[in-house]
Parts: structure tokens; sequence; C-alpha cells
């Protein structure tokens, strides 16, 4: 594995020409599918090829390099099976029973594009095919049920729905830091720690290795959560992607919301230096996860 921290340029060049490895790798893998019923699959490759960042597929495949010195199939696997899982999750918050937002990934929500009875087929199938494709491809069982099991728990309603839950219900009350916490800690950053974790366990991490990586992958999470709230109030739809200023609109409860901007970039920055922490023990071996909770700390998008 190359280490040794990357400079800004040539960072965003190497996770531009993964994310293109994993834009394929989705596109193929659903592909393979053949029974799948003709509208449902436009339907679900519309938003599952639109421009994604792939983070969360690329904190599977480093951290797999990390523990075992390369990117490995079930790595590929686990890192597909996410991003399907991630996609499911964006298709249902944008639905007008959930956020209502119009635009996703630069494109019409697949609500928009479709309708909305086909956006939460769509949105089902692809979380159903993420367990699918874990459980037709990772050849060693254990290690399959591993991975389910790490996924399921994050996604799952002790995970991300009930984050999405919590963050539903607190619209327009007034709220605590210790609810905002919880709420991304449950809807964000639990799918970080997560993907962390298969990536860990497609490695063959050890068990010290694991934690370390569902840690790091914790407080990224977080860290990813208050960025995106920042972003909502600093940035334009047309950078995002997607509308900005929806959450004050929204009454959300949210970092800037709760702290102001200037609090929420400083606990963004703490957090970040303790994900930083947590990869101590690794030496320079996890220098890729640095330069990647770097770039996130200051991402514009
Ligand atoms: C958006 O995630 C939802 C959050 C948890 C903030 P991303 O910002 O990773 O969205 P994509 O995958 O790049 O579209
Ligand atoms: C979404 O949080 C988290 C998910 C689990 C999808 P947001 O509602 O803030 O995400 P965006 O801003 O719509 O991408
Ligand atoms: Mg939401
Ligand atoms: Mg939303
Ligand atoms: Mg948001």
């Amino acid at each position: 594995m190359t280490t040794g921290p990357l400079k800004q340029d040539d960072l965003a060049i190497l996770l531009g020409r993964l994310a293109g490895e994993v834009d394929a790798s989705l596109l193929k893998r659903l592909n393979e599918q053949v029974d799948i019923q003709p509208v449902l699959r436009r339907a679900m490759k519309y938003t599952l090829e639109a421009p994604g960042k792939r983070i969360r597929a690329v904190l599977v495949l480093w951290s797999c390099q990390l523990v075992s010195g390369q990117v490995n199939d079930d790595a590929r696997t686990a890192a597909a099976a996410m991003e399907m899982v991630h996609t499911y999750s964006l298709i249902h918050d944008d639905l007008p029973a959930m956020d209502d937002d119009d635009l996703r990934r630069g494109r019409p929500t697949c609500h928009k594009a479709f309708d909305e009875a086909t956006a939460i087929l769509a949105g089902d199938a692809l979380l159903t095919l993420a367990f699918q494709i874990l459980a037709e491809n990772i050849k060693d069982s254990d290690t399959a049920v591993r991975l389910i099991r790490v996924l399921a728990a994050a996604a799952g309603p002790a995970g991300m729905i009930a984050g999405q839950m919590d963050d539903m219900t607190a619209e327009r009350q007034k709220g605590t830091l210790n609810r905002l916490r919880q709420i991304h800690l449950n809807k964000t950053a639990k799918m970080f720690s997560a993907a962390a974790g298969m990536g860990a366990v497609a490695g063959g991490a050890q068990d010290g290795q694991l934690e370390a990586l569902l840690q790091y992958g914790l407080k990224v999470g977080l860290g990813f959560q208050i960025a995106d709230d920042i972003l909502d109030v600093s940035a334009t739809s047309e950078h995002l992607g997607k509308t900005a200023g929806k959450d004050d609109e929204a009454g959300k409860l949210t970092y800037p919301s709760l702290v102001g901007l200037e609090e929420s970039s400083r606990i963004l920055e703490q957090i970040t230096r303790e994900a930083m922490a947590v990869l101590e023990p690794f030496g320079p071996r996890a220098d890729r996860l640095r330069n990647l909770a770097e770039m996130l700390l200051s991402r514009t998008r």
C-alpha cells in the first residue's frame, strides 16, 4: 500500500478514480440481476448511477487496505452493498412525507423523475439487493454473516432508521445538543462506522483493529453530518446538487441552528482530531484514512 500524506489535488484525483470504479461495480451488479421489472430497474439505476461522492465505499475499500495491505473482492462487494443501502436512504429521505426534496445528486429526485410509489419501491429494492449481493458473492459464509450483521445493525431500526425517525420528530422543536448528537449518531455516523467496519471484516482484521476502525468511522460520520448541516446553510444548491437552505425551512434540529456556524465548525474540527487520534496505533499505514478525514473536514459539497 502506498502511504505518506497526499497533496489535496492528488487525493481528489485518487478519489475520483475510485468513485469511477465504484460506479462501474454498482452498474455491473445491477445488470447481473436479470429479472428486475423494467420500470423499477430504471428507477433504481437512475439514483444509483447519479454522481454520488462514494465516500462510504471508499471507507470500506481503504479500511480493508489498511488491515490487509490490499483491496479484495469481498471489500468491493461490501462497498457496493453499502452504497446501495445509502442510495435507498437518500431516495426515501427525499420523499414528500420525509424531507420533500426535488433535487438530489444534481438531478430531480427519484419521486420527481418517476412517481412516489416507484421511488418507494426503488428504495426498497436497493435495500434488499444490497443484502442479496452480500449473501451471493461473499464466499466464506462466516465473513458473509459478519458483513450482513454489521450493515443490518447500522441501517436498521436501532441505527439509521431510528435516526431518521428522530430527525423527523425533532422538526420545529426546541432541541438539545445531546438529542442532536444522538440523531446524528444514528442517522449518519453508524453507517460510516459500518463502512469502516465492513472493510476491516473483509480484510480479516484482528479484533483491536476492527474496534479502532469502527470508532474512526463513527467519528468521521459525526463530522460528516455536521459538515452537511453547515453546507446546507453556507453552500449553493448548484454546487451541492441538492437544495440548500432546506433545514432552516423545515425547522430541522441541526448544529448551525443550535450552536451557530462558528461553533459548528469548531466541533467538526474537534471530532476530526478525535478520529485522527483513533488511527494513531496504525502508524503511517493509516495515512489514506487520515487524508480522507482531513478532506471531509474542509469539503465544500
Ligand atoms: C448525504 O450523503 C446524506 C447524509 C448522510 C448527509 P452524501 O453527502 O454522502 O451523499 P452522496 O452519496 O454524495 O450523494
Ligand atoms: C440524511 O440527512 C441522512 C440519511 C440517513 C439519508 P439529511 O436529510 O440532512 O441529508 P440530505 O441533506 O438530504 O442529503
Ligand atoms: Mg433528512
Ligand atoms: Mg434530507
Ligand atoms: Mg442535510
